[in-house]
């Protein structure tokens, strides 16, 4: 079975689940970081070498003070709590999204992360914070602007590639599968542009009830699709 090098999951649903046992949300968004752990030890063992998620988009700010916060205050505590066995689990952690305009505690716990993590290489965890495509491609294309502006690259050079190379997941692999959780079909601002030729799984449980096998589940579903990146499949040609 072909198992994906990069799966990327939308963990949606937190606050349906909360709701539907009369829980506050932010019992959901407990319980889905409970679920990430979960899915962080399974991603490793089935030999995933990429999980990226989606933790807290740059449109998540329009929820609630409230929301907002205690999302704030679940990174910060999954950071310090989780860290030291990510870490001595040999996972890679690299934080992708707009940071400049982050709380500076926030800031320097995700540099503490990647910092702590960057020689590890068993599974390479990258955690969306403040992250949104077209916020991250408008970024790119700004710097991209100032380094042709100041001589360092000419305008006429510029590629797909070279322009990937100023997005945030510059040297990440673009994610061969894209799983969303709660049943919802949209991609939300969630790496548009990596997900040119990703295959999308959509499965209807709630993030927080998401376990080992909804992921074995999704990857058995990537393994029968046949992936032609726009070309076609050799046994095709012959016809
Ligand atoms: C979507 O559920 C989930 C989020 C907006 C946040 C995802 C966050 C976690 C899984 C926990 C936090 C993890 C870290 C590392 C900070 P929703 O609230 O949109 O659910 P709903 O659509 O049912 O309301």
């Amino acid at each position: 079975m072909t198992t994906p090098a990069h799966v990327a999951i939308i963990m949606d649903g937190n606050g349906r689940w909360a709701k539907a046992r009369g829980l506050p949300r932010v019992a959901g968004h407990r319980a889905g970081v409970e679920a990430l752990r979960q899915t962080v030890r399974a991603a490793g063992e089935m030999g995933i070498n990429w999980l990226t998620v989606y933790a807290f988009s740059s449109e998540n700010w329009s929820r609630p003070k409230s929301e907002v916060s205690d999302l704030m205050g679940l990174l910060k505590l999954f950071i310090r709590r989780d860290l030291a066995e990510l870490h001595r689990n040999g996972v890679r952690v690299r934080v992708i999204g707009e940071r400049e305009n982050l709380a500076p505690d926030i800031r320097a716990l995700l540099e503490e992360a990647e910092d702590l993590t960057r020689s590890n290489r068993s599974l390479n965890l990258v955690i969306a914070f403040n992250y949104g495509s077209r916020d991250e491609i408008a970024r790119a294309a700004r710097n991209m602007a100032m380094a042709v502006k100041s001589g360092q690259i000419d305008a006429d050079s510029i590629t797909a590639e070279s322009f990937a190379g100023f997005l945030d997941t510059a040297g990440i692999p673009d994610p061969d599968l894209i799983i969303r959780t709660s049943g919802e079909l949209r991609l939300s601002n969630f790496l548009l542009w990596q997900a040119a030729y990703a295959e999308l799984v959509f499965l209807p449980c709630y993030w927080p009830d998401f376990g080992r096998a909804d992921l074995a589940e999704a990857l058995r579903s990537f393994a029968s699709r046949e992936r032609r990146f726009g070309g076609v499949i050799a046994s095709d040609i012959a016809l």
